[in-house]
C-alpha cells in the first residue's frame, strides 16, 4: 500500500484484519511506522517496498489523483517486473487511467483501476469497489477486493479505466444528492415552524423513499450543530463532478441536476458575485431599481 492517508491507512488495517500481509510506504516515515505498529511491514522507500514483495506483486496506490499518482506510477514502473500488478485506488480521471494502463502494458505491467467509495467509514463498513482492467489480474487479486469490500460490494466493471469511469459518475450523482438534500433542509430551516431538522433526518431513515447513507450523515451533522452555525458555506470540489459534466458534453447527454450541483459549489465560493452586481447594475439602468452600495472601507 503506497499512501497511508485517510484512505490508505484504514484500508491497510482492513486488509490486515482480513489476514493479508501488507507492506506499506508513505513519504512520511512516522505515518508508515504508525501503521507498521498495527501489524503492517514498513518499507523505507518504493525500492524497499518492491524488494519486500515476492513476484507476481500487487501494489495498491492510494495517493491524490493527478501528479502524485503519475509520479508514483512512473517510479513503480522502473522497479516492478513483468507480471506485477499496480492498482490505482484513487480518484484518477478515467482517460488518464486508459493512457497509463497502455504505457505500463508496454513493460508487461498491469494497471487495475479500483474506484473506491466508503471514505473514513470504510474501515468498519467496508469499501465499495468498482474495478476496471484485465480480467485475469482482477480474478487473481479478488481476495484483496473481497476483504476490502462489504458483502456484494465489489464489481469488475470492464476494461481499464471503467472502474474510474463508474466512480466518477458515482461522485457526480453524489453532488446531485447532496444538493437536493441541502435545498430541502434549507427550506425547512427557513420556515416559521422551527422544525427539528435532526429529528426529520432521522425520521426519514425509517421507511422513507429518500432514506440513504448521506441522509444518515446529515442526521449526525445536524445532531452536532442543528442549524450548522459553526460551518461556513464554502464547498470544495475534487474533480469528479467537473469530469462528469465534461463527459456529458462529450457524449451529448443532458445532465442538468449534476451540472447545476457542480456550479452551485463554484457559487458557494463567491462572496459578492460579479454576475449579481451586473444584474443589479442593469436593473438600475433599465428600470431605475435601487442598488445597494458596498460598505465604505
Ligand atoms: N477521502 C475520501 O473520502 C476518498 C474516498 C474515495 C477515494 N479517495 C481517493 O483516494 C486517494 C487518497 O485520498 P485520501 O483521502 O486518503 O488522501 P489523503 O488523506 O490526503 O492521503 C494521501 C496520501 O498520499 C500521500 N501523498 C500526497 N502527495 C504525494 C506525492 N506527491 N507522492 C507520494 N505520496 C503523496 C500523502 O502524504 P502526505 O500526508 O505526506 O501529504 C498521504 O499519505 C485520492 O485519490 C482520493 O481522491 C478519497
Amino acid at each position: 500500500m503506497v499512501g497511508l492517508g485517510r484512505m490508505g491507512g484504514n484500508m491497510t488495517l482492513r486488509l490486515l484484519g482480513g489476514g493479508h500481509r501488507v507492506v506499506v510506504y508513505d513519504r512520511d516515515a512516522k505515518t508508515s511506522q504508525s501503521v507498521a505498529d498495527r501489524g503492517a511491514d514498513a518499507a523505507r522507500d518504493l525500492e524497499d517496498l518492491v524488494a519486500r514483495l515476492a513476484p507476481p506483486r500487487a501494489v495498491w496506490v492510494m495517493v491524490p489523483a493527478g501528479d502524485p499518482t503519475q509520479a508514483t506510477l512512473d517510479a513503480l514502473a522502473g522497479l516492478l517486473q513483468p507480471g506485477d500488478v499496480v492498482i490505482d485506488g484513487g480518484n484518477s480521471r478515467y482517460s488518464d487511467t486508459q493512457r497509463r494502463a497502455a504505457v505500463l502494458a508496454e513493460s508487461g505491467l498491469t494497471l487495475l483501476d479500483a474506484g473506491t467509495s466508503g471514505g473514513i467509514w470504510g474501515l468498519s463498513e467496508g469499501y465499495c469497489l468498482m474495478v476496471g482492467g484485465d480480467e485475469a489480474a482482477c480474478r487473481r487479486l479478488e481476495p484483496i477486493f473481497t476483504s476490502l469490500a462489504p458483502e456484494s460490494g465489489y464489481l469488475r466493471t470492464g476494461p481499464a479505466g471503467s472502474g474510474h469511469y463508474v466512480k466518477m459518475i458515482h461522485n457526480g450523482i453524489e453532488y446531485g444528492m447532496l444538493e437536493a438534500y441541502a435545498e430541502g433542509f434549507e427550506l425547512m430551516a427557513a420556515h416559521e415552524y422551527d422544525l427539528d431538522l435532526h429529528a426529520i433526518a432521522t425520521l426519514w431513515q425509517h421507511g422513507s423513499v429518500v432514506r440513504s447513507w448521506l441522509l444518515e450523515l446529515a442526521g449526525r451533522a445536524l445532531a452536532e450543530d442543528p442549524r450548522l452555525e459553526g460551518i461556513r458555506g464554502y464547498v470544495e470540489d475534487s474533480g469528479e463532478g467537473r469530469w462528469t459534466v465534461e463527459e456529458a458534453i462529450r457524449l451529448g447527454v443532458p445532465l442538468p441536476a449534476l451540472a447545476f450541483s457542480l456550479f452551485e459549489r463554484f457559487r458557494s465560493r463567491q462572496e459578492d458575485a460579479w454576475s449579481d452586481r451586473f444584474i443589479a447594475a442593469l436593473r438600475n439602468q433599465f428600470g431605475g431599481h435601487a442598488v445597494r452600495r458596498p460598505e465604505p472601507r
